[in-house]
């Protein structure tokens, strides 16, 4: 497989309204994201991949696009959008732009054309169905719960939306559509943008008449067309999300022969505190044998054949040090832990913003307090359905996506230094002590960890192409593997859990020579380990 740059790259995430106010209304700007340059330089990060920032009524914070060519009000202009791209370029830093084309916004001028009635020329840039028997045409259910269908009383048609009402489905079938977007992403390409995260692209091969959302039959040779039609003649990232990834379906995507996309985000492991054939509100511990299974079987999969993506956190998920760590009396600890064992596996880290300080859920008690779609939309029908307030705010807590888009914590001032006036979404009140300011003037903080793991990734080969494999001997609670490079091994071994723990691997003898660690520690015994609650280390061997 040809080297390339997006291999040796770490991203970070930038959750827009979440991340840095500049002008006092409350929201996260670009003004606020181009004055926090030297913070993302001084991580180390190569890649900044930008939650949608496009024009939107934000009836799901951006992911609702009325004009993909344009930026939204409170954003900031196409001016400060140039100013970003050439700033972050000038440190090294490309910046991805987050493609949301299954979808528009009902406020985009196409679909405002398209409900006008049948005629319009744009009316087939969406999929609109006759009643079937007075009611929807079929069973399909938006992921923003109840049907995916919506009533259209003015032609007596539905149309689908997969998501929101408020977020028609595109016609990929229509060639308009496809060269309207083509279009749209070569407009971003010749400004300098570094690639493309792409939203929920496995929806876009749908065949809705036969309740096939995902995976359609004509996906690959759209996005076929698509790298021969936009990206393919630059050198750039390009990420799609996938839910229902397996490997297998992985590298249709990512072998390069192919000629789609670079790699793509898979959600296998995000489903392993879900019940069986239920919903994310389902709540069930994480089964952590599982989680190592499934972890290490993308690791050897996928060959040269593709290439994975690293991640445990974004803006659809809960944060991982309170999901699946301790966020209290080891919030330091568990955090690293995540940092290490995620950051010396193979392929190209994702760090969503917060993640690097260890940022944790904030819980809410009432619904009043909720600002995400999803969330309120599913305690009203779950309302219905009989489960109790307290059930489904436990089900928000635990899984809800305002827990990661609550505003960066830079500081102990008021509002934690992300804004003058009002933030949108209420603030951590952990924020006097899990800030941005505490983790730069402390030397042994999550941040420092976040940017030690960055700097091995570059001066250590064996980080970005190393083999891997699985300890498979490990005892259930310690997440162990190994890495080899031209003759070099490295061993990291993490405990995941509060309790102490011990491990013996005699074949790997002595080592003076630790990598990183989350307590102190200068040498290790193989045959012997002792390890602290959530202890975490990687060692010559
Ligand atoms: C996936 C995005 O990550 C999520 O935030 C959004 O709500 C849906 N796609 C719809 O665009």
């Amino acid at each position: 497989m040809e080297k390339k740059w997006w291999q040796t790259s770490v991203v970070y995430q930038i959750y827009p309204r979440s991340f840095q106010d500049s002008n006092g209304d409350g929201i996260g700007d670009l003004r606020g994201i181009i004055n926090r340059l030297d913070y993302l330089q001084t991580l180390g990060i190569d890649v900044i991949w930008l939650s949608p920032v496009y024009k939107s009524p934000n009836d799901d914070n951006g992911y609702d696009i009325s004009d993909y060519q344009d930026i939204m009000d409170e954003f900031g202009t196409m001016e400060d959008m140039d100013e970003l791209i050439a700033k972050a370029n000038e440190k090294q830093i490309k910046i991805v732009m987050d493609l949301v084309v299954n979808h528009t916004s009902d406020e985009h001028k196409w679909f405002v054309e398209a409900k006008k009635g049948k005629e319009n020329p744009y009316r087939d840039y969406y999929i609109w169905r006759d009643p079937v028997e007075g009611d929807v045409p079929n069973a399909l259910k938006s992921t923003f719960s109840g049907s995916a269908w919506e009533y259209d009383e003015a032609s007596g048609q539905y149309f689908l939306h997969l998501f929101s009402k408020r977020q028609p489905d595109l016609n990929w079938e229509n060639k308009k559509v496809q060269q309207e977007v083509w279009d749209m992403m070569n407009f971003w390409l010749e400004k300098g943008v570094g690639g493309f995260r792409m939203d929920v692209i496995d929806l876009v091969g749908k065949v809705p008449d036969q309740e096939i959302t995902g995976n359609g039959p004509k996906l690959h040779e759209y996005l076929q067309e698509m790298h021969q039609k936009t990206f393919g003649n630059y050198d750039v990232l390009t990420v799609g999300e996938t839910w229902g990834a397996t490997p297998e379906i992985a590298k249709l995507y990512s072998n390069p022969e192919r000629k789609e996309l670079s790699m793509v985000f898979q959600f296998e492991h995000i489903g392993l505190d879900q019940q069986e054939g239920k919903e994310k509100w389902d709540l069930k511990q994480l089964d952590l044998g599982e989680l190592k299974k499934i972890l290490a079987k993308w690791q050897t999969s996928l060959g040269n054949e593709g290439w994975n993506s690293l991640f445990w956190n974004n803006h659809d998920l809960p944060r991982i040090v309170s999901r699946w760590g301790n966020d209290q009396k080891y919030r330091n600890e568990s955090a690293k832990m995540f940092a290490i064992l995620l950051h010396l596996m193979k392929g190209t880290p994702y760090i969503y913003q917060g993640e690097e300080i260890g940022m944790t859920n904030c819980p809410i008690s009432d619904i009043s307090e909720v600002n995400d779609i999803e969330s309120i939309n599913m305690y009203n029908e779950r309302l219905e359905e009989g489960y109790s307030k307290e059930e489904i705010i436990e089900s928000i807590n635990a899984k809800g996506r305002d827990n990661a888009r609550t505003p960066i914590q830079w500081d102990n001032t008021v509002n934690a230094g992300f804004t003058t006036g009002t933030p949108w979404l209420h603030i951590n009140p952990n924020y006097p002590d899990i800030n941005v300011k505490n983790n730069l003037e402390d030397p042994n903080s999550i941040f420092r960890c976040y940017q030690k793991l960055i700097q091995l990734r570059k001066n250590n080969p064996i980080v970005v192409w190393g083999e891997f494999a699985l300890i498979e001997n490990a005892p259930e609670e310690i997440f162990a593997y190994r890495r080899t490079y031209e003759g070099e091994n490295w061993v990291v071994i993490a405990n995941f859990s509060d309790k102490e723990r011990t491990i013996s691997l005699p074949e790997y003898g002595e080592s003076q020579d630790i990598i990183i660690n989350n307590y102190q520690r200068e040498s290790v015994q193989f045959d012997n380990i002792y390890l602290k609650p959530y202890e975490t280390f990687a060692a010559k061997a």
